[in-house]
């Protein structure tokens, strides 16, 4: 029987280009990037060039990007990292009810610790309503967490606009656009985001491998203790191959842009 996927808002699959040059990677870029040696320092190399490749994309400076392990942890790192470092200023956090549950369950582990968290509604097409957004926004609020677009209904949020109400209050924005890369322009500068989820599976990319994009001068805790890499705020031994196989997936959203 001929298998037919469709499935492509829960993943897509690897495309050829991409296993390729992640192949290549496995047995000719083994070294790791921390190490001082010349096979350490050629597989870094190739992971900065894929920061950059993906900053590019972006808007963002390389500086800003951080490898995580997919759109869950970036979103997980977003959630608890701020609410771990601004925990003194203030416990409440908005997001929408309609998040993901990388989001939805960060937020309720943190209901344990004393923070609040208000689920904005959504309108009939699943929009956020900006006038429900200022309604509940409070003094002692600290983060809105709003997606770019749903996985499920691909309603794109008016994510341009939160950021400038977010910004104007002085709280940090971050918006998941796991669903929303390649699908939809993404500039963190347009978009007025401090912070960013990407993943690299939803756009011919490999899985377990995502980005999180986070705003110079923003400082929210680190989301994995250990070694110095990803600027000191992401440990663990980089995942080069997937890194790259990422970029790679990134650089053909760009050519696709320009057709
Ligand atoms: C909107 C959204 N956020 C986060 C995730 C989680 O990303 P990952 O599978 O890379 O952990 C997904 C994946 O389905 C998603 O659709």
């Amino acid at each position: 029987m001929r298998e037919v996927y469709l499935d492509y808002a829960a993943t897509t699959p690897t495309e050829k280009r991409v296993a390729d040059i992640m192949n290549s990677t496995y047995s000719q870029s083994y070294g790791n990037p921390s190490s001082i040696h010349a096979i350490g320092r050629r597989a870094k190399g190739y992971v900065e060039e894929a920061r950059e490749i993906i900053a590019d994309y972006i808007g963002a400076d390389a500086k800003e990007i951080y490898f995580t392990s997919g759109g869950t942890e970036s979103d997980n790192w977003a959630i608890k990292g701020t609410a771990f470092a601004l925990k003194d200023k203030g416990r409440h956090i908005i997001t929408s009810c309609i998040e993901h549950h990388a989001i939805l369950h960060s937020c309720e582990f943190l209901e344990n610790f004393g923070f609040e968290i208000t689920y904005l509604p959504v309108d009939e097409y699943g929009s956020v309503e900006i006038s429900e957004l200022k309604k509940a926004i409070r003094e002692d609020t600290i983060l809105i967490s709003i997606m770019t677009a749903n996985n499920e209904m691909g309603t794109i949020q008016p994510i341009k606009e939160i950021g400038e109400i977010a910004k104007k209050k002085g709280i940090l924005f971050h918006s998941d656009a796991v669903q929303a890369l390649g699908s939809v322009p993404i500039n963190v500068n347009e978009m007025n985001v401090d912070m960013l989820s990407l993943s690299g599976h939803k756009i011919y990319g490999p899985k377990g491998i995502g980005v999180m994009y986070l705003r110079k001068g923003v400082k929210i805790e680190p989301f994995m203790h250990g070694g110095a890499q990803e600027f000191r705020q992401r440990a663990g031994t980089h995942n080069v191959t997937d890194i790259i196989g990422f970029a790679e997936a990134v650089k053909m959203l760009k050519e696709n842009d320009k057709k």
